[in-house]
C-alpha cells in the first residue's frame, strides 16, 4: 500500500533509497521513484513499474546526494504511470513529498490552491501536499508541514523535503504507519524496518499524530502541534537474513517451507513443560473476565479472516462460547452489538490493515476487550489491542501470506485451549491430547512438504484451467476459503470456495466434464456426507482432487486423486490440510509464469480503507 524511505547523512543516499525500496516493494510495485538533493538543487526520478525500471534510469544518470526520500506505489488516486509516481512536487520544484494514505480532502485542497493559481499535472492525491506546503511555506519546513497537515483529512504518512533547507527531513504519521532509523551520522525513515534494517537497528516508532524533523546528526520527535515527545528507543532483534530469500526461488517458497519453525515458535513457551496445558502468561484478561465474556467476534480481512473462520470452530468446540466472524471493512458499518462483556478478536498478519485497525477502534469505543493476533511487535493493532498474542512466524515478505496464516492457526489453538482451561469445557485428559496433538504438527508439516513433488504435477495440469472449485464442509469449507484465495490471488486461476452441501442450491450447474474440484475431507464426523457431495460433482464430470487423512480408503475411492495429510485431531486439520493447496497455488502461478511473490493489482499490507 506504498512504500516510503528517506536518507539523511553522508553516505550517497541514491543507493540507500534504492536498498529500501526494494524491501518495500511488497507494500506496491505500481512504480517508483526518488528525490534527491544534490548539487544541481532536488532533483526527481521516476519510473512506472518495478523499481528495475527506475534503477535503469538511475544508471544512466544518477542523482548524487546525502539527502533523500524515495517511494514505491501501490496506486490508488491516478493509474500507473510516471507522472503519478512520487516523489510529487510543486510548481517551483523546491519541495518534494513521498507519501504513503489516501487524502480524503483532495479535491476541495485541489481546487483551492488552482484559484491560488497551482498548475497540478497528476491526478493524484499526494501532488497537493507537495503545492500546499509550498503554498504555506515561510522559510521553516517543520512550520509549513505542521500547518499543512492541519488542513488534511485522512491517511498519511509523509516524507517532505525542500531544496531551501537541505539539512532537514520532515516526517509525519497519521494513520498510515512510519518509522524513524537512528543511526550515526546519519537517520532514516521507513514505512517498515526491514526497509532500514541493514543501516541500523535501533528505531522510533512514530504515533498517529506524531512527526519527525531529521538532521543527521539529531531526531527530534513532536506532536504535529509541534510538542516534543520523548520515546524510547525500540531495538530490533531479529535478523536481516529473514528478509532475504535463503536459497528458495521466491519468497512465497520459503516461507511456505518456513512453517514448521513458525508452528514451534508460535508455540514456544506458551506449552507449558509437563505437556499439560497451554499458559499464555501475556494476556492481562482475567479469568473473570473470561468467564464473564458472553460473545466473541473475530473480525479481520482476507487471509486473517479465513483463520478467523477456523477460529470460530475451534473457540466454539473447545470454550463453548458463541463466535461470530466478520470481515473487517463491514464490521463497524453493521452496527455490531458489543458490549464490555464481547471479546473482540482482530486478527492481522501485519499489524496495521486500516479497516482492521478501524474495527479495533470501534470495538474498544464500544467498550469490548480486544484481543489482537498479530504477527508484527510494535504494530498499530498490536499497540492499541488491550491484549495481544504474537504469532512468531517471523517477516512475511511475499504477498500471498502463508506462515502468517498458519501461525494464526496455532493462536487460535492456544487461545482456545487457554480458554476452555479457565472455564472448565474440556477435561483435563481432552486437553492433554489436544496440546499432545497440538506438539505433532510441525513434524507432520514437514512430512507434507516432503510431497512438494507430487503437488506440483497436480498444479501444473490445473493451471491449464480457468476456473475450479474448492469444496469442504465445517472446518474443511474454512480451509477451502483459504485455498481459493490464495490460487486466485497468484495463479489468476477463477475459483470458488463452497460449503460442499451448499453446491446443489445453484452452482452445481456449473459442473461440467474435466472441471478440476479440490474436495477437503478431513472432518471425520462429515466424512459421509462429503463424499456423497464428491459423487455429485463426479456424476456431473468433475474431475477430484481428495485432500484426505491417511486411511480413509473409502474416501479415496470416490475421487480421482487424492493428497493424503498425517493422521491429528479433526479440529486441527486446517494446519496441515492448507499445506498442500498452498503449494498447489505456488506451483500453478509458477506454471503460468506470473510473478508469484508480487501479484498484480494487489500489495502486502493495505493501509487505506
Ligand atoms: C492474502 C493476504 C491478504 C491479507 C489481508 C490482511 O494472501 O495476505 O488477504 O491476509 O490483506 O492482511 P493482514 O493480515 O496484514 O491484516
Amino acid at each position: 500500500m506504498c512504500g516510503i524511505v528517506g536518507y539523511i547523512g553522508k553516505r550517497n543516499s541514491q543507493e540507500i533509497l534504492l536498498e529500501g525500496l526494494k524491501k518495500l516493494e511488497y507494500r506496491g510495485y505500481d512504480s517508483a521513484g526518488v528525490a534527491v538533493y544534490t548539487a544541481d538543487g532536488l532533483q526527481i526520478k521516476k519510473a512506472k513499474g518495478r523499481i528495475a525500471n527506475l534503477e535503469s534510469k538511475l544508471d544512466e544518470t544518477p542523482l548524487n546526494g546525502s539527502v533523500g526520500i524515495g517511494h514505491t506505489r501501490w496506486a490508488t488516486h491516478g493509474k500507473p504511470s510516471d507522472v503519478n509516481s512520487h516523489p510529487h512536487t510543486d510548481n517551483s520544484m523546491k519541495f518534494s513529498v513521498v507519501h504513503n494514505g489516501i487524502i480524503e480532502n483532495y479535491i476541495s485542497l485541489k481546487e483551492e490552491l488552482t484559484a491560488k493559481g497551482h498548475k497540478f499535472v497528476s491526478e493524484t492525491d499526494t501532488e497537493v501536499i507537495s503545492h500546499l506546503i509550498a503554498d504555506l511555506y515561510e522559510g521553516d519546513i517543520l512550520k509549513a508541514v505542521q500547518k499543512a497537515v492541519k488542513h488534511m483529512t485522512g491517511a498519511f504518512a509523509l516524507g517532505v523535503l525542500t531544496e531551501y533547507e537541505p539539512d532537514r527531513l520532515v516526517a509525519v504519521r497519521q494513520a498510515s504507519p512510519l518509522i524513524i532509523g537512528i543511526g550515526e551520522g546519519e537517520n532514516f525513515i521507513g514505512s517498515d524496518i526491514p526497509a532500514i534494517l541493514e543501516y541500523t537497528r535501533n528505531v522510533f516508532i512514530l504515533n498517529d499524530g506524531e512527526m519527525a524533523l531529521l538532521t543527521r546528526d539529531a531526531v527530534e520527535l513532536m506532536t504535529l502541534e509541534g510538542n516534543f515527545i520523548s520515546r524510547e528507543m525500540f531495538h530490533v532483534d531479529w535478523d536481516i537474513v529473514t528478509a532475504e530469500k535463503a536459497g528458495f526461488d521466491h519468497f512465497m517458497l520459503k516461507e511456505i517451507y518456513d512453517q514448521p519453525k513458525a508452528y514451534r515458535d508460535t508455540m514456544g513457551s506458551r506449552i507449558s513443560p509437563d505437556g499439560l496445558g497451554v499458559t499464555l502468561n501475556e494476556l492481562k484478561i482475567t479469568a473473570e473476565a473470561i468467564r464473564n465474556i458472553n460473545r466473541v467476534h473475530i473480525v479481520a480481512c482476507g487471509t486473517a479472516y479465513h483463520a478467523g473462520m477456523v477460529g470460530k470452530y475451534v473457540i466454539e468446540k473447545l470454550a463453548r462460547i458463541p463466535v461470530e466472524t466478520d470481515v473487517a471493512s463491514e464490521y463497524r458499518y453493521r452496527s455490531p452489538i458489543i458490549t464490555k462483556n464481547t471479546l473482540v478478536i482482530v486478527v492481522s498478519q501485519s499489524g496495521e490493515t486500516a479497516d482492521t485497525l478501524a474495527a479495533l477502534r470501534e470495538a474498544k469505543r464500544c467498550g469490548a476487550h480486544v484481543l489482537a493476533i498479530t504477527n508484527v511487535v510494535g504494530s498499530s493493532v498490536a499497540r492499541e489491542a488491550d491484549d495481544v498474542i504474537t504469532t512468531w512466524a517471523g517477516l512475511e515478505i511475499a504477498v500471498a501470506s502463508t506462515k502468517g496464516y498458519t501461525s494464526q492457526l496455532v493462536a487460535f489453538y492456544l487461545l482456545g485451549l487457554h480458554l476452555a482451561q479457565t472455564l472448565g469445557t474440556q477435561t483435563s485428559d481432552e486437553i492433554k491430547e489436544a496440546v499432545k496433538a497440538l506438539k505433532e504438527l510441525p513434524a507432520q508439516v514437514e512430512e507434507i512438504l516432503a510431497q512438494a513433488e507430487a503437488i506440483k504435477i497436480v498444479a501444473e495440469e490445473m493451471a491449464k484451467h480457468d476456473n475450479l472449485f474448492f469444496i469442504g464442509r465445517g472446518l474443511d469449507y474454512a480451509v477451502a476459503m483459504e485455498g481459493s484465495l490464495k490460487l486466485k490471488e497468484i495463479s489468476y486461476i477463477h475459483s470458488e470456495a463452497y460449503a460442499a452441501g451448499e453446491l446443489k442450491h445453484g452452482t452445481l450447474a456449473l459442473i461440467e466434464d474435466g472441471v478440476p474440484v479440490i474436495a477437503l475431507a478431513t472432518q471425520h464426523e462429515l466424512l459421509e456426507k462429503t463424499v456423497s457431495n464428491i459423487k455429485e460433482v463426479k456424476a456431473r464430470g468433475a474431475n477430484v482432487l481428495g485432500i484426505a487423512v491417511e486411511g480413509e480408503l473409502e474416501l479415496q475411492k470416490s475421487v480421482d486423486s487424492t493428497f493424503v495429510i498425517p493422521k491429528t485431531l479433526d479440529v486441527l486439520s486446517p494446519a496441515l490440510a492448507v499445506i498442500p493447496l498452498q503449494l498447489l497455488s505456488y506451483y500453478a502461478s509458477l506454471a503460468r509464469g506470473n510473478d508469484v511473490d508480487k501479484p498484480r493489482n494487489l500489495a502486502k499490507s493495505v493501509t487505506v480503507e
